[in-house]
């Protein structure tokens, strides 16, 4: 008998070891229902891969790279991005298919919407937008602003037509406004509204044009095409919870007339379901669906670019996954200890202090950062200006407006001379305006200050809803400036001296 007891403990053992160190994929190949894409900027999401993740692109000298996880399965070598990137600014352009079916997301083209860059294409992600912690190493996510989009028109293996398929995204729960649409999943082939039916993508975000579900949101739904759906109907779903979990893992599956949504903090416990039944019977189209099989992210169907939200990591598969290869899924992803990490570098900007902001530009580097009413500029102050001026060239630090931001270091900006007035950005001009209170303001005045790019200033200045940006003088005017984008003040000439900042104590 002994002489059976240790190979079958040794089977045994070599039977679980897979298991133990799955990734997500494994898990749902184990289950029976493989991935057919596999997106993360973040991890592997197989045990044994070890190719690429992301590609990024900086502004420097447009070269690119590519960044893999440090080990086999393992998180992305998130340093070798910073050391890519040092002392300029990276778009993420590639984010690849660890599937093996090719089915990598690039920059999206115009569709029934176009997008802000060149050509009607959508936005790219900035790379630093979203950083975090995996079990203690970092990684960045996709921080998608308004504007900015990923598409793949010709992805093979997904599910088309009433196919049954799966899907699973890990999300910022706190990042996500009312546009349409922040989606995950599986859309239309030629970027158009071909009608009902032809999307199953995850959606999450407080959209209430379609269906909603429980509190004021934000909700997950499914994108069907002409509707978000939190449940049986395009209306509203009492068991579609309000979210407020950091990370969130968001599910939706879809096969002929059943579909199902759930959901769970990515940091802890387990799914719950949200929704699952048969397809909606209250408006034709729904059922069977016309899927078409593109995959997008951060967008609608028709390119639609409204939305914003943060992208960890997401799978596509082959099939109906069971609520138990999900539930694997789930504390697949709970052990990979996503955790907050800091927005910002370089000298500290202490909340309650007072500053100014000297520009390191030669030939204007007497100016510092001023507003005169709501416009915000460079003015020459010195010693010797009049008090009003010194005051107009003073700022308070304030603690984040927005509060998740705030919570990893980000700062708002109040007016010495009119209290209650904040910094903030509009159509990324920066205007001086009175706080009305609404999350849209919170955001736009909320900025993550960083090591400054050129050495001769202290700090730079990153709005963090728009992480590609930076407040820049322009004529003497200042915006959040991308490194090289479509308006004037993009300009890359001077970009790295006109967003580094000397700051100093204010002067009144
Ligand atoms: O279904 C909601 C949105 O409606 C889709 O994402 C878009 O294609 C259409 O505008
Ligand atoms: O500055 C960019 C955007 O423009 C702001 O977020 C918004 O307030 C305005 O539409
Ligand atoms: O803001 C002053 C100058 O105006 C900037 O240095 C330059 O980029 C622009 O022409």
């Amino acid at each position: 008998m002994a002489v059976f007891s240790k190979p079958s403990i040794l089977a045994l053992g070599l039977a679980l070891t897979p298991l133990i160190a799955a990734g997500p994929c494994d898990i749902y190949s184990s289950g029976g229902t493989p991935c057919i894409a596999a997106h993360s900027t973040t991890r592997a999401l197989y045990s044994s891969y070890n190719g690429p993740l992301y590609q990024v692109k900086r502004a420097s000298d447009s070269s690119t790279t590519t960044i893999t996880p440090l080990s086999a399965g393992g998180v992305a070598n998130a340093a070798a991005q910073d050391t890519f990137c040092a002392g300029t600014t990276c778009l993420i352009t590639i984010i690849y298919d660890q599937s093996g079916n090719g089915n990598d997301l690039t920059q999206a083209p115009p569709g029934g919407f176009s997008g802000p860059d060149v050509n009607g294409y959508d936005n790219l992600a900035g790379a630093i937008g979203a950083p975090v912690t995996l079990n203690g190493q970092k990684a960045y996510g996709v921080f998608v602003s308004p504007g900015t989009g990923y598409r793949n028109n010709e992805a093979v293996g997904t599910a088309v037509n009433d196919e049954a398929e799966g899907m699973y995204a890990v999300l910022d729960g706190t990042h996500y406004n009312d546009g349409c649409c922040f989606d995950y999943g599986n859309a239309e082939t030629n970027s158009l509204d071909t009608g009902n039916g032809h999307m199953e993508a995850i959606y999450f975000g407080t959209n209430t044009a379609w269906g909603s579900g429980a509190g004021s949101g934000p909700w997950l739904m499914a994108d069907l095409e002409n509707g978000l759906f939190s449940g049986q109907s395009s209306d509203y779903n009492s068991g579609d919870p309000s979210i407020s979990y950091r990370f969130f893992t968001t599910i939706l599956k879809g096969g002929p007339n059943l579909w199902a949504l759930r959901g769970a903090n990515a940091a802890s416990g387990s799914l719950s379901t949200y929704y699952s039944g048969v397809r909606p019977t209250d408006q034709s189209g729904y059922n069977p669906m016309s899927k078409e099989g593109a995959i997008i992210l951060g967008i609608g169907g028709d390119n639609s670019v409204s939305a914003q939200g943060t992208f960890y990591e997401g799978a596509m598969t082959d099939g109906y996954p069971t609520d138990a290869t999900e539930n694997a899924v789930q504390a697949n992803i709970v052990a990979a200890k996503y955790a907050t990490t800091s927005l910002t570098s370089g000298t500290a900007l202490s909340v309650g202090s007072s500053v100014s902001l000297k520009v390191t530009t030669s030939g204007y580097d007497t100016r510092y950062l001023a507003h005169t009413g709501s416009t915000v500029n460079t003015q020459v102050v010195s010693s010797s200006s009049s008090t009003a001026l010194k005051q107009q060239a003073s700022w308070t630090v304030r603690t984040g407006l927005s509060s998740t931001a705030a919570a990893n270091g980000c700062v708002s900006f109040e007016s010495v001379d009119t209290p209650g007035s904040y910094i903030r950005h509009a159509n990324f001009a920066l205007l001086l305006n009175a706080n009305d209170g609404t999350k849209l303001f919170a955001e736009d005045a909320t900025f993550c200050p960083q090591s400054s790019f050129n050495g001769d200033g202290t700090n730079s200045v990153r709005a963090w809803s728009y992480p590609t940006r930076y407040w820049r003088h322009y004529e003497n005017t200042l915006y959040v400036a991308s490194n090289g984008g479509v308006n004037t003040f993009d300009a890359s000439t001077a970009w790295t001296d006109d967003v580094s900042w000397v700051v100093g104590s204010g002067f009144a």
